[in-house]
């Protein structure tokens, strides 16, 4: 019996991988230019970790995450998400006293949720995100949405809508959380158990359930915005004005919540309105969280962050149709004919390469003319043919495949002839 690739995952093959690397490398370039840097965090962690840092009245943590007990007996969770262990990093390693603040950070890399597998909801999926941990400057989530947006506009992706929400500061959260219990205690016994225990908890997160998004309450439920006290709504002003600043076009949407715990002030989501892109049109999202820092352990430090999946990235690109030419070419096949030319091949192929050209040979021992048809299909730029003759006169003929030119040249400066080509 054949063993197949486990629900929700996937397999990405020569072909597709070029475009993850593609948007991978536009991410690094970018960060470069913002100034964030990489960090690399494990793939796994204490499940402590999220349960304090996302939150356990949420989805994730009550239902997505994959824990299990290691042979030493301790709880350990694959991460959900990055933001948390970023943050565990910084504390841990007293990033809170470096020199450079704010301490702007990236990471690339997989991520784990046990969620119904469907069209752009995978069980394991690549995040590239952002953290800006140590400042309160409302220019600042201006800069990492910029960052998220520019990403997107420099893959060409145009179909994008940007939705911001301020969850205010701890003040405004709590007038409005005692106005949402109020709100949802008369009738909480229509709503899901999980929302049941949530509504003393946490009830914001009643606004996020997804079993009970259709009850009416949902729709007349107090919103965050009306309960913002006048500090929150003075940085939910500025992040709109610097916003308008960057040309970066967005919509206030007071129902914007967010499935993660750590976040007040500045949420956001961008989505695709991309035609056909299906159900879930949330690409990337992010927001503010002052309190997280000293949740794991530290010292009170502001933070921001957002995270996006190149999954989704890649069916936006899809969806607006936006093709890339991803196969580059190589820049010489060697084709060789007769048993010594095939040794010498070996040899030559390597010195063309530490030349820093890329090169390839036969490995299936075919006749020249299926040698050509390889180097079609790598699309050689040039054919260098060895023949045992040619070999023992220190010759190699070079054809030029766009236009058919041959030449020949010195076996022994072949490397210096493609070099002057390259000049
Ligand atoms: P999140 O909204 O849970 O936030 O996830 C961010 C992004 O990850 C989503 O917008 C989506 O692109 C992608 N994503 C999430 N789940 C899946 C899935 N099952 N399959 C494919 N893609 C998925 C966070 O993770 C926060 N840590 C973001 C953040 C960083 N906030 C502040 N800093």
């Amino acid at each position: 019996m054949s063993i197949n690739i486990p629900r929700g995952t996937q397999d990405i093959l020569p072909g597709e991988v070029e475009l993850w690397q593609r948007i991978e490398k536009k991410a690094r370039e970018l960060c470069e230019k913002y100034q964030y840097q990489e960090i690399r965090t494990p793939i796994f962690e204490h499940t402590d970790l999220f349960s304090r840092g996302v939150g356990d009245t949420t989805d994730i943590v009550q239902k997505e995450m994959y824990t299990f007990e290691d042979r030493g007996g301790r709880s350990i969770t694959l991460r959900p998400e990055g933001t948390a262990s970023t943050v565990r990093a910084f504390v841990e390693k007293k990033m809170f006293g470096l020199p450079g603040q704010p301490v702007k950070l990236y990471y690339m890399g997989p991520m784990f949720r046990y969620e119904r597998p469907q069209s752009g909801r995978f069980r394991q999926f690549v995040q590239f995100g952002v953290e800006a941990l140590g400042s309160n400057d409302p220019a600042i989530d201006a800069e990492v949405i910029s960052l998220a947006m520019n990403l997107y506009k420099e893959m060409g992706l145009s179909k994008l809508k940007l939705i911001i929400n301020s969850l205010g500061d701890k003040e405004s959260r709590n007038t409005h959380r005692e106005a949402l219990i109020n709100h949802f205690k008369p009738r909480i016994g229509e709503f899901c158990s999980d929302c049941q225990n949530r509504l003393e908890k946490n009830p914001l997160r009643i606004l996020d359930c997804k079993q009970d998004r259709d009850h009416e309450l949902m729709k007349t439920a107090p919103s965050i915005i009306d309960y913002l006290n006048e500090e929150s709504k003075a940085y939910f002003g500025k992040v709109q004005q610097y916003l308008t600043h960057l040309n970066i076009e967005f919509e206030v949407d007071p129902n914007l919540v967010r499935g993660l715990d750590y976040y007040n002030h500045t949420a956001f989501e961008i989505m695709s309105n991309a035609e056909g892109f299906g159900a879930i049109t949330t690409l990337c999202g992010g927001g503010r969280y002052n309190g997280l820092v000293e949740e794991i352990g530290g010292p009170e430090t502001p933070g921001i962050g957002f995270a996006l999946s190149i999954e989704r990235f890649i069916a936006a690109l899809k969806a607006e149709g936006i093709e890339m030419e991803i196969n580059q070419g190589i820049d010489c096949y060697l084709a060789a004919l007769g048993e010594e030319a095939k040794d010498y091949t070996v040899g030559l192929l390597q010195q063309l390469r530490l030349a820093g050209f890329s090169a390839e040979r036969d490995y299936l021992n075919r006749k020249i003319k299926a040698q050509f048809k390889a180097a079609d299909r790598l699309q050689a730029r040039y054919v260098a043919v060895l023949g045992d003759d040619e070999l023992k006169n220190n010759k190699i003929n070079v054809k030029n495949m766009e236009t058919g030119e041959q030449v020949e040249v010195e076996l022994d400066s072949l490397v210096n002839y493609f070099q002057g080509l390259k000049a």
